[in-house]
């Protein structure tokens, strides 16, 4: 069976990554920041030859949107410069290498969903630094697959459901954006597509539970299931008042994963399945 280094493993996705893996009979080796940050590539080398892997997948990330507009520096390097020194590794021993990239490469100011071949037109440091990790990384190795996604939330770490799901236990009214657009992308099934395409041609790939909504809608689904009194405040970006700017659209075009076979179920379908279970755990 093939030998997995998932990087960034304690973060949510590569947390959701590992389990998926494991289940599914992999031999899986998480690696968190502190085992191996992806910005030394001393340490890289290290782990190939200890490890031997066959395939390689990088979650690790600086995701923090606003602070990358202040941390410059540390946005390049973790979100661009390791990836590389990770393609460059991967290229030497000639294994399959995945890389999480985002909606955040594009500019927002499409009309309809985009496709992997639109041109990135990023506007914040995040969104740039994202970009380069695509750039460098599919320079470094042509058999590099990059998979775009959106809106993550899973069982472990900080996301919208867990904020919102929390605000509604504690307030009154929420405010949230209503002109924003994109797709809510549950970590389960984000990792079980990344597991589908281990066996597809390399290469870019969009990957998002299908529909799309505003934040507002995504809120308001939540409280709804949660049969939660509190009342979700539509607000515009302007009223808001965002650090950062965020895409004002940025809902990703499935039709190159869906060639491949592979079809993701409906946003809310997955939201529920998250809220039951983290209902179910709670009460165990
Ligand atoms: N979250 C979203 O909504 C979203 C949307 C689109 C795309 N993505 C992409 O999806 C991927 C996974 O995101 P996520 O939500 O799972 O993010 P996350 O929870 O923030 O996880 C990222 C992980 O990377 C680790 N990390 C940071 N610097 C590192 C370094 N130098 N070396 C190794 N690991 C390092 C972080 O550790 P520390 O926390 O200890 O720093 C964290 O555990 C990222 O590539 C992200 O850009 C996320």
């Amino acid at each position: 069976m093939m030998k997995i280094v998932i990087t960034g493993a304690s973060g949510q996705l590569g947390k959701e990554l590992t389990q998926i893996f494991k289940d599914k009979g992999y031999e899986v080796i998480p690696l968190d920041k502190k085992q191996l940050d992806i910005t030394n590539q001393t340490k890289i080398k290290q782990m190939m030859l200890d490890i031997q892997p066959d395939c390689l997948i990088n979650t690790g990330a600086f995701t923090q949107v606003d602070l990358c507009e202040t941390e410059i520096e540390k946005a390049y390097l973790i979100n661009g410069i390791g990836p590389y020194y990770l393609a460059c590794e991967a290229k030497e021993k000639k294994i399959k290498f995945f890389h999480i990239s985002t909606d955040y490469v594009f500019n927002g100011e499409k009309a309809e969903p985009y496709i992997e071949e639109d041109s990135p037109n990023p506007k914040t440091i995040y969104g740039k630094s994202k970009q380069l990790g695509e750039t460098l990384t599919l320079a470094a190795y042509e058999n590099t697959t990059i998979i775009r996604t959106s809106w993550l939330y899973g069982h472990e770490g900080k996301n919208f459901v867990n904020i919102i799901k929390k605000l509604a236990s504690q307030t009154q009214e929420i405010r949230v954006v209503y002109d924003q657009y994109g797709c809510p992308t549950y970590t389960k099934d984000l990792g079980l597509a990344i597991e589908s395409l281990l066996t597809k041609p390399h290469g870019i790939y969009h990957i998002t539970n299908s529909g799309s909504c505003s934040w507002c809608e995504f809120a308001n689904e939540i409280v709804t299931f949660l049969k939660s009194q509190t009342v979700v405040i539509p607000v515009s970006t302007e009223e808001y008042g965002l650090k950062t700017p965020r895409p004002v659209y940025s809902v990703l075009s499935h039709k190159k994963l869906n060639s491949k076979g592979i079809f993701l179920r409906n946003w809310k379908e997955a939201l529920h399945e998250f809220l039951k279970k983290e209902d179910d755990s709670s009460e165990n």
